[in-house]
Order: structure tokens, then sequence, then C-alpha cells
């Protein structure tokens, strides 16, 4: 038998084991999406309800017929363009994939990653003869999503089984989770923004975007998420001994501690996790952040720092 990491990995994971692994959008927390009680065991290791749907992760948009029972012109255009990548079809599910990954749900959602550790990954689980790594972000829920294996450590490491692995690679280069884009209606909606945007969406497929239906579930629209233990508090001028995350042109006042300081909005997303984290493990009780502007992953790195002051605003 193979002794390479990787072909270990997928092997524990036909064993119904838990893996960790990199993705270019954050770390994942994956199980063999065919076995329901390795999926269970994602949704106990990260406390997570078990009515929110995992995304199913493939090696290639060849899989997607296997996985959906209906895909229409524009999600194809819409794979075609963003696969390998940040980008997550939520589809018609096909009856192959199970409760414990849909959440019960007609749907499935589907991504097919870009970061070489997951696309061998995923390639050596599909020659054991599996068909996707069901996978949330690797954190514990409502929490901050890992951007390293070593922040993966921290999160999960106590609260995963023996022979469950973490995955060494690269830390991931976008930063934040990949764009959602609900594919079973006439035109796409967009259920979560991310560094695939709006405009790029409608230039691929020539739609206009549909209005998002608020009866479908998706954990990382709830109001409050993404949250470190420090209080996040958006746009205003920090106090001595807060924490400060905001562009470089802004200067950090005296007796601030500045976390991070990117000079670009894809910087910024880059960064972001693993500032709030250190934010933690410097035992900081406030961080304020500067929202960058403008359009593209800015849109996004808005969303999520709204869900992580969710309700410390005054704070
Ligand atoms: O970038 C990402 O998407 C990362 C990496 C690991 O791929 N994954 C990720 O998974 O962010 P998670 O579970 O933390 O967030 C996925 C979101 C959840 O809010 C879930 O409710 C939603 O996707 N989702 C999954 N399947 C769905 C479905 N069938 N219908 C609607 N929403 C769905
Ligand atoms: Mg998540």
């Amino acid at each position: 038998m193979s002794t390479d990491p990787l072909a270990r990995a997928a092997r524990a994971l036909r064993a119904g084991h838990l893996v960790a692994f990199p993705t270019e959008t954050v770390f994942g927390l994956g199980a063999d999406a065919s076995n329901p009680d390795a999926v269970a065991r994602i949704f106990t290791t990260k406390g997570r309800p078990a009515d929110h749907p995992l995304i199913v992760h493939v090696s290639s948009a060849e899989l997607l017929g296997e996985l959906a029972a209906e895909i229409p012109p524009y999600a194809h255009a819409l794979a075609t363009a963003f696969w390998p990548g940040p980008l997550t079809l939520i589809l018609e599910r096909s009856a192959t994939v199970p409760d414990a990954v849909t959440g019960g749900q007609p749907t499935v959602g589907v991504r097919v990653p870009s970061h070489p550790v997951a696309v061998q990954l995923l390639r050596e689980l599909e020659s054991l003869g599996g068909r996707g790594v069901a996978a949330p972000s690797a954190n514990r829920f409502g929490r901050v999503s890992p951007t390293s294996a070593a922040a993966v450590r921290d999160e999960l490491g106590a609260l995963m089984s023996p022979h469950d692995l973490i995955l060494e690679g690269a830390p991931s280069d976008v930063g934040i989770e990949s764009t959602i884009v609900d594919c079973t209606g006439p035109a796409p909606v967009v259920l979560r923004p991310g560094s695939i945007t709006d405009d790029m969406i409608v230039a691929v497929t020539g739609l206009a975007l549909g209005e998002r239906d608020a009866s479908i579930r998706v954990s990382g629209s709830l109001p409050a998420h993404y949250a470190p233990a420090a209080t996040v508090v958006l746009d205003v001028v920090p106090k001595p001994g807060d924490g400060f995350i905001a562009l470089v042109e802004h200067e950090t006042p005296a007796g601030v501690m500045r976390i991070a300081a990117p000079d670009s909005a894809e910087e910024f997303a880059r960064e972001l996790y693993a500032a709030l984290r250190a934010a933690d493990e410097a035992g900081l009780h406030r961080v304020v952040v500067v929202s960058p502007p403008g359009p593209g992953i800015a849109v996004a790195i808005r969303d999520r720092l709204r869900r992580a002051s969710h309700g410390s605003r005054e704070r």
C-alpha cells in the first residue's frame, strides 16, 4: 500500500474517518460523502445543527452528473468558467446523495476546489470508488473559518478522533468561503457572496441574478457567524488596548495593537481570519475593523464582517 500521505488520507476517508484538508478558500473538515455515519461525525465534531447541509467536493465537473439530477445550461457555464475554484453550485440532488449530506433538502451543493492538496485527495478518493468529500469549514459552529493547518489544529484538534487526520498544505489563498450560487431556478441566485462576484456571474451566464428565497438554509447566512471570542466592532476609532484591522492607509492610533494592514481587498480577505484568530491568541477583548470599500471581493468581506460583529456594534 502506498505511503503517500494523500493516498493514506483517502483510505482513511473510505474507512469512515474524518480528514481536514486545505482548499483555496478555507480549510474543510471532510468525510466520505457516501458514508452517512462519517458525515454525522462532522456535525458532532463541529457542534453544528444536523439540518445544515454540507458542500460535496469533487475533483472535476465530470462528476456533477452523478450528484445532481438537473443541471441548467447556465450552471454548466459557471462550472466551465470558474472550476476548479471558489464557487459552489446548488443543484437538484440525485438519489445517490445521502440525506445526512443535504440536511434532507432536495438540493446538493457541489464544488471543485483548486488547492493542489484538495485536488489530489479527491482524485485518490475517487480512484478508490468514492464520489466526493462532504466538507464544511473546519471550525466549531459559528466561529472563524481556519485558513491554515495550524488553525485547524487549534480549532478542532482536541475534538477529533485518533484515526482522523489533519492534512498540511499551503495556507488558503482566497481566505474567505466560496461564493454559493443557487442554480435550481430560471436564473442564478447568490446565497453567499465570495471572490466570484455578482458581475462575474452575470458576465458568464448572460442572465440577471434572481432574488433570494428566505426559506433556503445557509448557515453562513445566519446573522451571527464567523465570530472570534473578542468583540468585533466595525468602523469606529479604536481605543487604547483594542486590536485594529484596516487597509494599510489607515494609521494605527497610539496604544492600539495593529493585527493586519493589508494593501488590497484581496490581501484583506486572505489575512482576515488569521488576524481575528491572532486577536484571540493575544487575549484582546475588542477588535476594531475598518470595512474595505468598493465592489469585488470587498462585498464578501463586508458580509463576513457584519456577521462577525453581529450584536456587538455598540460595545
Ligand atoms: O469555501 C467553502 O465553501 C468551504 C470550503 C471547505 O469548501 N466550505 C464551507 O462550508 O464554507 P460550510 O459548511 O462552512 O458553509 C457552506 C454553506 C452552509 O451555510 C450551508 O448551509 C450551505 O453552504 N449549503 C450547503 N449545501 C446547501 C444546499 N443544498 N442548499 C443551500 N445551502 C447549502
Ligand atoms: Mg462554515
